[in-house]
């Protein structure tokens, strides 16, 4: 009886255990990766410059710019709900986790610049 009541105890710490750990590492592989994104940036900085603040007269300044909006912007133009001949074309190539690395990235530059010399 008491053996039994040990087993089920340990059984159950177990079956908690395993839900900790599911709990424990599901955020980390999917919490978007600011340094992926900062590699994929390279291609972005003709236009929006390597802090992303922009180095053509027509692209917006996008360092610190809201995470959220960063991502429904670049899935717009990827979808074509927003168009624009240079960011449709960019935003092709890009999937769903080059978007979130992305948002990320840009999002942690400040907003007035010179952030990339980390
Ligand atoms: C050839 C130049 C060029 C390149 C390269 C480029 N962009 Fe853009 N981007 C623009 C222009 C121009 C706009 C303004 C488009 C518009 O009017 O909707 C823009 C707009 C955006 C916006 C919307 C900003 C806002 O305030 O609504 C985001 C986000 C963005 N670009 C991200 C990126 C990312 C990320 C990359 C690299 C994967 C990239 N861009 C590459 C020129 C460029």
């Amino acid at each position: 009886m008491t053996e039994q009541i040990t087993f089920m105890n340990a059984a159950g710490r177990m079956i908690v255990l395993a839900g900790l750990i599911c709990i424990a590492t599901l955020p980390a592989a999917r919490a978007a990766d600011v340094n992926a994104g900062k590699a994929r940036a390279a291609q972005c900085a003709a236009c929006h410059g390597p802090d992303g603040i922009a180095v053509l007269p027509e692209a917006p300044n996008i360092a610190g710019q809201v995470e959220g909006y960063l991502v429904k912007a670049l899935k717009d133009y990827r979808s074509g709900a927003r168009k624009q001949e240079q960011m449709s074309v960019m935003a092709k190539g890009l999937s769903d986790r080059d978007i979130e690395n992305l948002a990320a990235y840009y999002h942690q530059l400040p907003a007035g610049g010179q952030g990339v010399a980390h």
